[in-house]
């Protein structure tokens, strides 16, 4: 399989399964429990139909949308993940490189392996970074800090990690950051060369966010559900939110809200937008799916705040179901992260370049020009 026969999200699941070693695949494709919510994010989608309508002259389409006060051409953005360049050497400075090219938000993990400053001096398209309140206050104020001065136009904290979902296929394939090679493992690593050679020829691997405060992640490996259970604040509620919402003092998200009594509150803190989002699947397992959660929170805040329905999201019509509820725009993880690890940027380009188009041709299939032309009368909800 190589990147020319990747036609959809399942085909670059599969080049990324072939390209890299299992304990890493695994991570990226995981997620909590059952995997009963990762599955619903997707699923959920069957459950409305698109009701289209035609002879609407549907020549040029406009698939802009204005989230946190910028002007992105998708209606869809890269989610924010950790440690890309485990996935592929080249990492955040592929996936940014290709956000740019299509003028969408790049959203930067806590858990980046490249840092705020470097993504900040090759892109200057617009950028989010997403926030882990740590136990360590010092941290803390000094990531802020440098997410400032490098400009990012959208603070994100993160909501539904106050501890470490229970991600079994990490803890059978033993995966941590920085990668281990264990007996069980070592196999999978052995029969994936490049990978390893990319790894250990293409630069250290980093976390410069955090690797001058804690050593958890980089010199002293971990799994990810076990950094989230010991190095995250459990005590983190309204008041720090709010705090670090005013001490930011621009465009903030919180990420991971699911009920609308949450999304409420968000409004009342000073929140610009809100992720819709149970984290990929990968901390509740039972929890509700963003899509399904959809409806009820736009009728709440759609008014006053973006709401961004993340997670799930596998083909274009699954943009336009969530638009046409209200959601100002998706975002997803694994839309991209497979497709960084089958190709790099080249891959990353390829598949934001599908996406778009089955946007594309699911407007004019729908008879809709621009993102505000979508709306609830083009849905049926089965049950
Ligand atoms: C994860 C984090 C790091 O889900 O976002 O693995």
């Amino acid at each position: 399989m190589k990147l020319k026969d990747c036609h959809n999200f399942s085909d670059f699941r599969k080049l990324a399964k072939k390209k890299l070693p299992a304990p890493i695949f695994h991570y990226i494709d995981g997620a909590a429990d059952d995997e009963i919510t990762y599955n619903r994010n997707t699923s959920a989608f069957n459950d409305v139909d698109l009701v289209p309508n035609v002879l609407r002259g549907v020549e040029n389409i406009d698939l802009s949308t204005t989230i946190f006060g910028k002007k992105i051409d998708l209606p869809f953005y890269c989610a924010p993940t950790a440690l890309q360049r485990l996935f592929h050497y080249e990492g955040e400075r592929a996936v940014g490189k290709a956000a740019k090219k299509f003028n969408t938000m790049f959203g930067v993990s806590a858990l980046a392996t490249v840092s705020v400053e470097e993504i900040a001096s090759i892109i200057d398209t617009p950028k989010m970074f997403q926030f882990y309140f740590h136990k360590d206050r010092g941290l803390n104020d000094a990531v802020l800090e440098r997410v400032k001065a490098a400009k990012f136009d959208v603070m994100a904290l993160t909501v539904d990690t106050i501890t470490g979902g229970n991600r079994e296929r990490d803890l059978r394939t033993g995966f941590t950051s920085p990668p281990k090679l264990t007996l069980s493992s070592l196999y999978s690593f052995v029969t994936k060369p490049m990978w390893g050679i990319n790894y250990l020829t293409k630069g250290k691997f980093e976390l410069p966010h955090l690797q001058d405060h804690v050593s958890e992640g980089t010199d002293i490996a971990t799994s990810i559900g076990s950094y989230f259970s010991t190095m995250l604040d459990q005590s983190m509620n309204w008041n720090d939110a709010e705090k670090l919402c005013s001490k930011w003092g621009g465009h903030f998200a919180l990420k991971g809200i699911m009920s609308v009594e949450d999304a409420k509150r968000a409004v009342d803190i000073g929140c610009t937008g809100i992720m819709v989002s149970n984290h990929g699947g990968r901390q509740l397992d039972g929890s509700r799916s963003p899509f399904d959660q959809l409806a009820a929170i736009v009728d709440a805040v759609g008014d006053k705040i973006d709401v961004i329905c993340e997670g799930g999201i596998q083909r274009g019509t699954h943009v336009l179901k969530a638009l046409s509820i209200g959601a100002k725009a998706c975002s997803g993880g694994r839309l991209y992260l497979y497709a960084l690890a089958g190709a790099g940027q080249a891959g990353v380009e390829r598949a934001l370049n599908q996406y778009r188009a089955e946007i594309e041709r699911g407007m004019k299939l729908m008879g809709c020009t621009k993102i505000s032309d979508l709306n609830r009368n083009n849905l049926r909800f089965r049950k």
